[in-house]
């Protein structure tokens, strides 16, 4: 079954397919030729499912999103204070490719190029000759860390390795550069061949998001269950990230989408929810700072409509499902006849409950339905307790209501069990909110009507309800049934 996020994606995607302004990196020809309509979004969630549309298959180069990678790396092999002598973690708010150093010497943080150019130094050996079979060796660990985050073998684009490096005259300059203020201590050309390798690493949006939730998820991968970073690590790769990644827009991008991202001139954006996912997106039109026109909007509305800004604070958003049974437990209502009753006994499992607690956002929203969805077969009445639920934002909101709108639509039943009217509520807190899945939700649905069915006030009407449901399945109206 395609979900509901599969929908959110593909309307924001429509949304932001309008914008064909900016253009794609011409540099170097292999960047210039790409197909500029080229468009993929993918959402990677806290158990490894991976929601992809567009063009989410078509690699592109990793660019400069590599550069969190590499700092993690080198973090990994060095350890904070090592790697803090030299990389500061201060946003630089300049271009990425701008020649700037603090009052140490060090460049400003490792997100520009300076300090990426530094990173890879840092993981060659400290020799000013370093051999070609050594830069191959050390390519070959970095290959395998990235390869981690992804889940899957990343690959070297060789034309674009060719050509980076043999344009990179601003990347040699900030090398030798910094050779010359002694703070280098391998082979410059070394750090400078390495870092051209790994920004020609082909990705897709798919492999983003991965390496987004692998991060967000403190360094342990959900696909492949491997722990690739340290939760320390991970920590710090998303600080920078958030006060670093998006260069001279740092902080507008932190106020208005909240995500740590990074950006590449491939085209792709890597953005994270930390806690919670990794997103990808690729969209080679770039704006004048060399960021996707379209990914940026693409994470701006993500941001926005989907409830995703990292302060979006809830006391829970992952581990949603509290509990899941049947209603073998409860006794059978005893207003129903006795051939109703001995029905009803023996159809119990056919209603399931599920019990969710903590603040309902879209990651939990997301996890709870999947769940639902998953087990569609497995009932006839869902019936959702939300009575440990604090807060609905208005993204879960609609995703448990449209939910259940699809289940009525297949013939089977879903209920919630709201006893404080918290759904009530986030209407009311979120009225002129401007929600995606609103929007897309069932017209029924849009901006919840309170008079909508099988909203009940305690488990025990539910209860009433559902084997109203079950009996009327099983007798029909035209068999002396003549319940809801
Ligand atoms: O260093 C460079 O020039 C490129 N290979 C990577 C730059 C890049 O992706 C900057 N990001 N927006």
């Amino acid at each position: 079954m395609t979900t509901h996020v599969d929908g959110y994606l593909r309307h924001i995607m429509g949304v932001c397919s309008a914008d064909s302004s900016g253009a794609v990196a011409d540099y170097i020809p292999e960047l210039a030729c790409v197909d500029p309509d080229g468009y993929g979004l993918s959402m990677c969630v806290h158990d490894g499912n991976v929601y992809s549309q567009g063009d989410s298959g078509v690699t592109f180069t990793i660019q400069s999103i590599s550069k969190p990678l590499t700092y993690a790396l080198v973090l990994s092999r060095l350890g904070p204070a090592q790697v803090d002598a030299r990389i500061g973690v201060e946003p630089s708010g300049e271009a990425f490719n701008e020649i700037s150093v603090d009052a140490e010497r060090r460049p400003r943080n490792p997100m520009i190029n300076a300090g990426a150019i530094m990173a890879a130094s840092l993981l060659l050996p400290p020799v000013r000759e370093v051999a070609a079979s050594t830069v191959d060796s050390v390519f070959g660990e970095l290959v395998e860390f990235y390869s981690g985050c992804a889940g899957r073998y990343l690959e070297l684009d060789e034309d674009v390795y060719r050509s980076e490096a043999q344009t990179g005259a601003r990347n040699r300059a900030i090398a030798y550069m910094l050779d010359s203020f002694g703070v280098v201590d391998t082979d410059p050309e070394s750090a400078l061949d390495l870092y051209y390798r790994q920004c020609s690493l082909r990705v897709t949006t798919d492999d983003l998001s991965v390496i987004g939730a692998t991060i967000a998820n403190g360094g342990l991968n959900p696909r492949t269950g491997r722990q690739i970073m340290t939760q320390e690590v991970a920590q710090r790769v998303l600080s920078v990230m958030t006060t670093c990644g998006m260069y001279d827009g740092a902080g507008d991008w932190v106020t208005s989408v909240g995500l740590p991202a990074k950006s590449g001139v491939g085209g792709g954006i890597l953005a994270v929810l930390p806690g919670q996912l990794g997103i990808g997106v690729y969209s080679p039109r770039l704006d004048r700072h060399g960021n996707s026109v379209r990914g940026i909007d693409t994470c701006r509305h993500l941001s926005t409509d989907l409830g995703l800004h990292m302060f979006n604070l809830t006391r829970e958003s992952r581990v949603t499902i509290r509990a899941t049974y049947d209603i073998g437990e409860f006794e059978v209502g005893e207003d129903w006849t006795e051939r109703e009753r001995s029905y009803l006994r023996t159809s119990r499992d056919r209603v399931r409950v599920y019990e969710l607690q903590g603040d309902l956002t879209f990651s939990g929203a997301e996890a709870a339905m999947r769940r639902l969805e998953d087990d569609i077969d497995r009932y006839d009445v869902a019936i959702v307790d939300i009575s440990r639920i604090g807060i609905v934002d208005p993204v879960a909101r609609t995703m448990v209501l449209t939910f259940k709108h699809t289940l009525d639509d297949r013939g089977q039943r879903g209920m919630v069990v709201d006893p404080d009217g918290v759904m009530r509520a986030s209407v009311d807190r979120h009225r002129n909110d401007r929600v995606i899945p609103d929007i897309v939700a069932p017209e029924a649905l849009r901006g919840f009507d309170p008079t909508l069915p099988h909203v009940h006030a305690t488990m025990a009407e539910a209860l009433t309800d559902a084997e109203a449901f079950l009996l009327k399945q099983r007798y029909g109206p035209d068999d002396g049934f003549d319940g809801v």
